[in-house]
């Protein structure tokens, strides 16, 4: 059945279809803050000139800057002006969002601003209607998260008054390693329940994330070659071109397996390798996820030289732009051994995937910005057409592309008109050409199933808790062995050398993206 909305309006159909979350009002924890004004408000800005968002819904923002409702209208005006994908704000449209918009200053470990948010909020459902209904989003540094979950716990802001409901949004980073996220989940839970908490990881608001699950289950002709009798290997990659820019302090203690392995590339690969869930829904979709992270085969510390490579950036250019070195970044330490580049290999130990390694790589001060999930096939058994070597023919290559130039590309060979040559072609899909719409960024739809009380875009307790168990002794073991010698790439290449030899010493090749 066709749901008549999207005949409607084509925009809508990467969203949930139909349905409009209750009144609401969403507070902003760190409001004054790049997050809020570079995407979170963008994002409501967007769902309200589609009309998704419920009459009256309002925001709050809670943060420590001496500002009034009136600059933090202005303000989070500018960052629509600059980061809105439709563009500047509309006047009229604005004008009616921002009346639902306010600042309410108070320190994160002072009661009585908890106190009199209680009483704001109560106001702001007198005068808008939202009915007891909030979102608490922690869009402040990690730091702070504890302070926050304790105080709102304190002022009764865990529970909504008249039967309304309370959910919590918390950014990443969730923890810096496993003992770290298993305390931050029983401070959250002291105070939370799980079907409260929504903990983001802004991957899974991709189209192109979402489209995983549907380009699997949705069609009969790839499951059935998704195993280790037809895949040879599974490539991940997010390459990013940009450095570390202005977020030096908080990078440099934390590094790219921590910034982008544990959470986003965890992700897709979890989607990629995942069983079908018996159902559409919050708990069977991450009760699948969470096992194929229990059944990854763990790199001890003592393993880490075998499974991983580390590099990071000296100064080199970018398309031509310069861009120095990591170690002169701000809040760079000068001989820092943090990692901006990181490859490895994990084996699933299920019987599906039983011996087909999964290579990942992540790094900053790239060559490009390309995501890109890369299914490669077996090659064939024997070798039909004479006159063609065996090595000329390509493995049949499945590629999902995260972004940009979102899509999915078959490789194939084909026969070279007038020669007896065999070539590799592509059969392509791009979103582009076949729905002609600009997807809707990832917060959108992210913020809206929080408001609609979906949680299977958020990643559970227990599916936190399991990445970091892997990612936890691959630092362990890092901070055991030597330091490195570090910079050991150079900005606009493809990472260290070591990470060819790392790939290639098992027959295979990273793919040139
Ligand atoms: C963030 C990381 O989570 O993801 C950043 O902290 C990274 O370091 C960013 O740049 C990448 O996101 P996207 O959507 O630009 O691929």
């Amino acid at each position: 059945m066709t749901d008549p909305q999207i005949l409607e309006n084509p925009l809508r159909s990467g969203l949930r279809l139909g349905r409009t979350p209750e009144p609401c009002t969403m507070v902003i924890f760190g409001a004054t803050g790049d997050l809020t004004s570079r995407k979170l408000v963008p994002a409501l800005y967007n769902l309200a000139r589609e009309r998704r968002l419920p009459g009256g819904f309002s925001v709050v923002g809670f943060a420590r800057r001496e500002w009034d409702d009136d600059h933090f209208r202005q303000v989070l005006l500018d960052g629509v002006n600059t980061n809105s994908r439709s563009g500047p704000a509309d006047q009229a449209l604005w004008q009616t969002f921002a009346e639902g918009i306010f600042y309410h200053r108070s320190n994160f470990d002072d009661r009585a601003g908890y106190l009199s948010l209680v009483e704001r909020l109560a106001a702001i459902d007198a005068q808008r209607g939202t009915s007891g209904n909030r979102v608490f989003y922690l869009a402040t540094p990690p730091e702070s998260y504890a302070t926050i979950i304790h105080y709102l716990g304190e002022a009764g802001l865990n529970r909504s008054p008249n039967g309304g409901w309370t959910r919590i949004i918390i950014e990443k980073p969730f923890g810096r390693d496993l003992e770290s996220a298993r305390a931050l989940n029983q401070q959250v839970l002291a105070v939370f329940d799980e079907r409260q908490v929504y903990r983001i990881d802004h991957y899974l608001g991709k189209e192109t994330v979402q489209n995983i699950l549907v380009f699997r289950f949705a069609n009969g002709i790839f499951e059935p070659l998704w195993n280790r009798s037809f895949v040879d290997h599974v490539q991940i990659t997010v390459a990013e071109s940009i450095g570390v820019e202005d977020r030096g302090g908080y990078y440099d203690s934390s590094g790219a397996l921590r910034d982008m392995i544990q959470n986003h590339l965890m992700q897709l690969l979890t989607l990629t390798a995942m069983e079908p869930p018996v159902a559409y829904d919050a708990d069977a979709v991450r009760d699948e996820k969470v096992k194929v992270l229990r059944a990854i085969r763990p790199i001890a510390p003592e393993e880490v030289a075998r499974y991983t490579v580390r590099g990071q950036y000296a100064a080199g250019s970018v398309s031509g732009r310069p861009i120095g070195g990591y170690r002169s970044e701000r809040g760079v330490a000068a001989g820092s051994q943090t990692e901006t580049y990181i490859a490895l290999k994990l084996f699933i130990e299920s019987w599906r995937w039983a011996g087909v390694p999964f290579y990942l790589r992540s790094g900053k001060a790239l060559p490009r910005r390309v995501s890109e999930i890369a299914i490669q096939f077996k090659t064939v058994p024997t070798m039909l057409f004479a006159d063609t070597p065996m090595n000329d023919i390509e493995p049949n290559v499945l590629a999902i592309k995260i972004q940009p130039d979102e899509g999915i590309t078959l490789k194939v060979g084909s026969k070279v008109p007038g020669q007896s040559q065999i070539r590799p072609v592509t059969m392509d899909f791009r979103y582009g050409t076949s729905f002609g719409v600009a997807s809707p960024e990832a917060y959108e739809r992210l913020l809206l199933d929080c408001m609609l009380g979906d949680g299977t875009l958020f990643t559970r307790r227990d599916e936190v808790e399991a990445s970091w168990a892997l990612i936890t002794p691959i630092l362990q073991g890092w901070a055991a062995g030597p330091p490195q010698l570090f910079p050991n790439y150079e900005a606009g290449t493809w990472g260290p050398a070591a990470a060819d030899t790392f790939i290639a010493a098992d027959g295979r090749a990273w793919r040139r993206l």
